[in-house]
């Protein structure tokens, strides 16, 4: 009912694409797809964006489509948080109405978040091919709810777009056959792999010299003094503030096996606290570890870690550079060309974000991510991150080592044009029933 033959009908009829977005990283995502459609695919493909809900905040959502100039979704199911369970029921009843009423040729999905197991499950069962982007990719760690939707995903998928050589590797020993490629020929019982790169890395590319015009570092601290701590009113004596490149160190914690665990997140702000006696440590807060600070954080440390912001709040700070105030900086939650920016211009990054450590990589970042694994296994094979997990010591000695770390990186995510060899996969491939 929903199959395409794009060969002979091109010229006819419109490949109807339906693209979910929930979670922000999957927005950014969807943005290098939508500019592909735009500049080589006009008139081939037409696209409708349909968002969850699963983020909803002005500075978790919004801020996205407007920053990376994605158009407005067609659709809202507005599902807002709740238990995996229950927001990933509302959603897959709202992406199925959908489906229904819509009747696109295909779904795409990004990554592993409840909104794409909950499009996974939606079309699936409607019979509506899904070609999911960032496919193969594993931690080996089923504790992770993200483990279990990309799984799922990848087995309901007719197209698996692989972002790098390790996700190949998993996806074939999971059964997936990569040498289907040459047959055109796909359905969910017999999906086609590609390895394509990573659109992550094309979005880092393209916006990479935009968001040092549209959000240089004096205006990222600028939108702390005007916007996240609204109590100074000398706004201007931002400029008397100054991170300069180099002279920080970016990190963020959002997961919440490290935001809900008392002990690892007191030992992670242990760790970057002492880290902060001598450096600036920046770092732009996920609303659900800004709730949990003050909840879980033992009151000493927690002083120590708002300490900067009270004095900011408080007009009391002294002027010159941050170098000379060291401590940690906290933020409102970051857009995509401010993290870029603060990203390029910091001396080593520290997270739990598994796009944050890539985007890390793609700026030649050295890296200690916060889990004591990683699906970018390459990036900590070539020396460029490291595993610390949520342990102060390994925190410290990896920042210490890592400080003035040299790295060759090697090229492990594509050229910079996976959107459009995805698109254009999708589009020379036979996928009638
Ligand atoms: C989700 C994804 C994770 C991804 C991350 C990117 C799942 C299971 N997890 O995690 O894989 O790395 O997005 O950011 O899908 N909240 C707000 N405002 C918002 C959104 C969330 O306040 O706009 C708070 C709520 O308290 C909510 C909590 O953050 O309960 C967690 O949000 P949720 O979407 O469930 O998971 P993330 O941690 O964002």
């Amino acid at each position: 009912m929903f199959g395409f033959f794009i060969f002979a009908q091109m010229e006819e009829k419109k490949l109807k694409i339906l693209t979910v977005v929930g979670a922000r990283p999957q927005i950014i995502k969807a943005a290098a797809i939508s500019r592909a459609i735009k500049s080589s695919f006009f008139g081939k493909i037409s696209e409708k964006i349909l968002h969850t809900g699963q983020h909803y905040d002005a500075n978790m959502s919004e801020v996205f489509f407007s920053e990376l100039g994605i158009p407005a979704p067609d659709f809202n199911l507005n599902v807002g948080s709740g238990t995996h369970g229950s927001q990933t029921a509302l959603m897959i009843s709202g992406i199925e109405k959908v489906l229904i009423a819509e009747k696109p040729d295909l779904l795409i999905l990004f990554g592993d978040t409840n909104s794409t197991l909950a499009g996974a499950v939606a079309a699936s069962k409607l019979h509506v091919p899904v070609a999911h982007i960032e496919a193969g990719l594993r931690s080996f760690n089923k504790a992770m709810p993200e483990e279990i939707n990309r799984i799922m995903c990848d087995h309901a998928s007719t197209w698996l777009f692989v972002p790098t050589i390790a996700g190949l590797t998993n996806l074939k020993r999971e059964g997936f056959d990569d040498s289907r490629i040459a047959e055109k020929k796909v359905n969910i019982d017999n999906p086609g792999v590609y390895h394509t790169g990573d659109v992550m890395y094309d979005n880092s590319l393209f916006f990479s010299d935009v968001a040092d015009e549209k959000a240089p570092l004096s205006g990222i601290l600028r939108k702390v003094f005007e916007e996240g701590y609204k109590k100074l009113s000398a706004a201007d004596r931002a400029g008397e503030w100054h991170l300069k490149k180099g002279e920080y160190i970016l990190a963020t914690i959002h997961r919440d096996n490290n935001t809900d665990n008392a002990e690892r997140l007191n030992s992670i702000f242990r760790a970057l606290s002492d880290i902060a006696e001598g450096v600036t440590v920046v770092v732009p807060l996920h609303p659900r570890t800004e709730k949990m600070l003050e909840k879980i954080l033992e009151p000493m440390l927690y002083e120590r870690v708002v300490r900067l912001r009270d004095r900011i709040d408080s007009g009391d700070f002294l002027s010159g550079a941050l170098s000379d105030n060291p401590g940690i900086l906290l933020l409102p939650p970051a857009s995509f060309f401010e993290m870029i920016s603060l990203e390029k211009g910091a001396r080593m990054v520290i997270t739990d974000s598994g796009g944050v450590q890539k985007e890390a990589f793609f700026f030649n970042k050295p890296c200690l991510i916060l889990r004591r694994e990683t699906e970018w296994v390459e990036i900590v094979e070539c020396g460029a991150a490291r595993l610390v997990d949520a342990d102060y010591d390994s925190i410290i000695d990896g920042y210490s080592d890592f400080l003035n770390k040299r790295v060759i990186y090697p090229e492990i995510f594509g050229d910079g044009r996976a959107a459009e060899k995805i698109l254009g996969i999708i589009c020379g491939t036979d996928f009638s029933k």
